[in-house]
């Protein structure tokens, strides 16, 4: 196994690019199994989850070449619908295999998911949804098996809670269904717009895309996707997360500031300076971050995947930090990893109490999902000392070569074999 040593405290200077959108990627992929042919994706991020995720696809018949940052898929002889348990139980996100290959091949079967580092994160609603679409779906030795007769049907669904995943598992179907299928408080996250607009050019009729209420109007064929990923609004809001933390001033480019809002304005609230200029955000931070309150919320809110980092900032922060993750309850391995450096962190079910200290201390850690160790880095980054982030593979599902990245702006940090 891998692990970072990182040797703090550095500040960060300099300019980095953001590369595209991991949870952007991983829906196209997978539509790419709505039409014959091949599908061209532009600014794919070389990460293990699109790896993973091309195994996935070539295990269903399709092939796929990634060179550089563009990423073909070849559907022409795709016939398989069987996505395997060991496949799937790696990453959750092959469950958007599922709204494919039955729309497309009006059958699949499809290991469930297992839980995660942070609960149990149910599929019901991807399940429901294409029961409503009219998809027979069975349970069996732990795959859904779905089969549908004629097709799948237009119909009406509501998503309760809202979820990105659901939004846009349930599009995809949707999109080669017979019939008008209107789907209400659908997630409005970048990456779901992003595909929704991906599947219109090549030919699906949606309206309302980038609302909570999306129609479709079903076709009998769309053309394989062309499409280029939108930037890494998670990636970029981790690096500003960083100078926020270890001081500096960083240009990030190739972003999109829209869907940094949230994130910009809570890191201005702890005390950075930043200055957006078309695709460039440049961050600044002197001094030490001031304490904020924090509650994550769908889209256009505070992400989620924003609550591990920006809890390692209040760590240091002058003051006490509050913060509620509204979306994963009990997304908070990284708390007690954190107090390992020095941070006081307290937890009271969903809220986490921050109590900030003057100077974090590097200690060895453990890394135990994506942002969680993308905060430990930062941690580390900032901490006074040696910090080892043991298990890096759960950082090198979601951010790309992070330590090359992070050296180019002045950070100390190397990978080494353990
Ligand atoms: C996606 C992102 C993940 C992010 C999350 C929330 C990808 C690959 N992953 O995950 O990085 O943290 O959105 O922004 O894009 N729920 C149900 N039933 C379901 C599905 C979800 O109850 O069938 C609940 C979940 O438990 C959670 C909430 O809905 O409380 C939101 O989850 P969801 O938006 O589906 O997350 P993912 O799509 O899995």
């Amino acid at each position: 196994m891998d692990r970072f040593v990182v040797t703090g405290p550095t500040p960060l200077e300099g300019e980095i690019a953001v590369g595209g959108a991991k949870n952007a990627v991983l829906p196209l992929m997978a539509a790419a199994l709505l039409a014959r042919g091949e599908t061209v994706i532009e600014n794919v991020p070389d990460l293990v989850d699109v790896r993973f995720f091309m195994t996935i696809l070539e295990e269903l018949g399709a092939r796929c070449v990634m060179v550089k940052n563009q990423l073909k898929i070849d559907t022409t002889n795709q016939d398989g619908c069987n996505a395997s348990y060991d496949l799937v139980r790696k990453m959750r996100a092959s469950i958007y295999v599922l709204g494919p290959l039955l729309a497309f091949h009006g059958k699949a079967r499809v290991s469930l998911p297992g839980g995660c580092a942070w609960g149990p994160r149910p599929v019901n609603l991807h399940l429901d949804a294409m029961q409503a679409l009219g998809a027979k779906l069975d349970l069996d030795e732990g795959y859904i098996v779905g089969s549908t007769s004629g097709g799948l049907k237009g119909t009406r669904f509501r998503f309760e809670p809202v979820s990105v995943g659901a939004t846009a598992n349930v599009l995809m179907a949707a999109v080669l269904a017979s019939g008008v299928t209107e789907l209400e408080n659908c997630a409005v996250e970048p990456e779901v717009t992003g595909l929704a607009e991906a599947l219109v050019r090549s030919g699906a009729k949606i309206e309302g895309i980038g609302t909570a209420n999306m129609r479709i109007d079903g076709v009998d064929e769309i053309a394989p996707l062309r499409h280029r990923v939108m930037a890494d609004r998670i990636e970029a809001g981790t690096f500003m997360a960083g100078v926020a933390m270890a001081t500096g001033r960083v240009t990030m480019t190739g972003v999109n500031a829209e869907h940094l809002r949230s994130v910009t304005s809570v890191l201005q609230d702890i005390g950075c300076e930043v200055v957006v200029d078309q695709d460039l955000i440049t961050v600044e931070m002197t001094g030490r971050p001031r304490a904020v309150e924090v509650v994550t919320r769908p889209y256009p809110g505070f992400p989620t995947d924003m609550q591990a980092q920006i809890m390692a900032v209040c760590a240091l922060a002058d003051g006490t930090s509050f913060m509620t993750d509204t979306i994963y309850h009990d997304r908070f391995t990284h708390v007690s990893e954190l107090n390992r450096l020095g941070a006081d962190i307290r937890l009271d079910g969903s809220k986490a109490t921050v109590f900030g200290a003057e100077k974090l201390q590097g200690a060895p850690v453990m890394a135990t999902d994506l942002r969680a160790s993308a905060a430990l880095v930062l941690a580390g980054v900032a901490a006074q000392g040696v910090t080892q982030v043991n298990r890096v593979y759960h950082i090198d599902r979601g951010y790309e070569k992070i330590e090359i990245r992070l050296a180019a702006l002045g950070a100390n940090i190397r990978r080494e074999k353990y």
